[in-house]
């Protein structure tokens, strides 16, 4: 078991750059299975998550090799309906292996998907946009197993929901498919435009990636292609919270503001100092915290991965504040363990009242998700006294490099082995 130790209180400092990001390198990774031939992809996080989809990658056949500039794959050798349980159940992206394998090969056998643990996280909406186009799917002993005997074809689709993994999934699907699909309600996450952008380059016809209507018309074979994954919002959305809450100064650069927009926009609010470049942002915090309300939303929205490390920014302030999750409404379990630091949430159905304490204290903690153990990070990089963060393990799925990263900004932080 990995653990952190951080020893807080001190003002962060310096600049940080921003890794690739995981939740565009992972659709682009199994998308590779679409294109024959040899790609190579540069800007690959290097986390966690990212070495379990190479591991499922190679497990059903494909050639990976890491080069000093990126990931060259070659999936011309694939077979599908063999990646193993144990390995799919590590990433919720292995749910992608579906939407390729259906699309590639008209057949697939995925056992159900793992990921951050947020209670339930249906599938149902992906299983009907296969069936749209074609495909037979039967739940069977927690395998998805979907046939398309006669090929799939272009179908309307309309999500009830907006969901990332099931507009990924039906892309994958669909751009070899016969026809054209059209995608409504789509997720228009920057991680959708760039799976769009990688396909196209490889030879796909999608258009509309970005909006929420998604046209993709089949085309016969995809090549593979050299590709440059987009800037992680999140990596750089938790540093500009840490810059803020540590009453420090980072210049965040390889990045793309844009997608920033919306926690710059919440972190003013709460009265820090953004300042845009073209490829960077500077954060500084201002004279006090302020309180303010969020809720989470669909992408341009504030994303739900940014909510528990404003939950600790919003505890350092004086002031009450509170934040609706709109996404995932058991994404509160992160507040006991900030509570035990000092922290006041109060969780009533889809909303936390965070009534702000001026101050949090180091003690033992553990991550329970992903990105409650980054806000957990941040917390103890704010807070007086040690810190100790237990399983650590799930912070690495998502963050490159994160304890040289902050070391480099001025941080007391410390991986040790337990
Ligand atoms: C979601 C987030 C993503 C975040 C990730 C991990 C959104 C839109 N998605 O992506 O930003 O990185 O969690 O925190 O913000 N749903 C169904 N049926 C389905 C699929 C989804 O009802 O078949 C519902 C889910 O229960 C959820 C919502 O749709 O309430 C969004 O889910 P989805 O976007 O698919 O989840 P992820 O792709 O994991």
């Amino acid at each position: 078991m990995q653990k952190y130790i951080i020893h807080g209180g001190k003002p962060l400092s310096g600049g940080i750059r921003i890794s690739g990001m995981k939740n565009a390198a992972l659709p682009i990774l199994f998308a590779t299975i679409l294109a024959s031939g040899k790609s190579v992809l540069h800007n690959i996080p290097d986390v966690s998550d990212v070495h379990a989809a190479i591991e499922i990658l190679r497990s059903v056949g494909a050639e990976v090799i890491y080069r000093p500039d990126g990931i060259e794959i070659c999936t011309d050798s694939v077979s599908p309906g063999i990646a193993p349980y144990e390995l799919v159940q590590k990433i919720r992206a292995s749910t992608y292996l579906m939407g390729a394998e259906l699309g590639r090969f008209h057949t697939t056998r995925v056992a159900m998907p793992g990921g951050c643990d947020f209670g339930q996280r249906p599938i149902d909406l992906h299983i009907k946009g296969f069936e749209a186009l074609g495909a037979s799917i039967q739940l069977s002993s927690g395998y998805v197993c979907g046939e398309a005997p006669n090929g799939l074809f272009g179908s309307e689709i309309y999500f009830d929901t907006i969901s990332v993994g099931a507009t990924v999934n039906l892309i994958l699907a669909s751009v070899l498919s016969d026809g054209i699909t059209v995608l409504d309600n789509a997720a228009r996450e920057p991680h959708i435009c760039d799976l769009a952008n990688f396909l196209n380059a490889c030879g796909a016809r999608i258009t509309g990636a970005g909006t929420s209507v998604i046209k993709i018309k089949g085309v016969d074979k995809l090549h593979g292609v050299d590709y440059t994954v987009i800037p992680d919002m999140i990596e750089a959305g938790t540093y500009m919270v840490a810059a803020a809450a540590t009453k420090g100064k980072l210049t965040l650069t390889d990045i793309i503001p844009k997608h920033m927009d919306s926690v710059t926009a919440k972190l003013i609010q709460a009265g820090t100092v953004v300042e845009e470049g073209i490829n960077s942002l500077t954060v500084s915090s201002g004279e006090s915290i302020r309180g303010i309300q969020i809720k989470t939303l669909p992408y341009p929205g504030f994303p739900t991965d940014m909510h528990p490390q404003f939950s600790v920014l919003l505890s350092l302030s004086d002031e009450t504040s509170t934040i609706t999750e709109g996404i995932w409404e058991n994404r509160f379990r992160y507040a006991d363990e900030l509570c035990r630091m000092g922290a006041n949430i109060t969780v009533n159905g889809k909303t936390a009242t965070i009534k702000g304490q001026g101050g949090l204290c180091g003690v033992p903690v553990k991550a329970v998700d992903l990105r409650a153990g980054a806000a957990l990070v941040v917390a103890g990089l704010a807070a007086e006294g040690r810190t100790e963060i237990s399983d650590v393990g799930k912070i690495c799925r998502g963050y490159d490099h994160l304890v040289e990263k902050l070391r480099d900004v001025g941080a007391d932080i410390t991986l040790v082995e337990t």
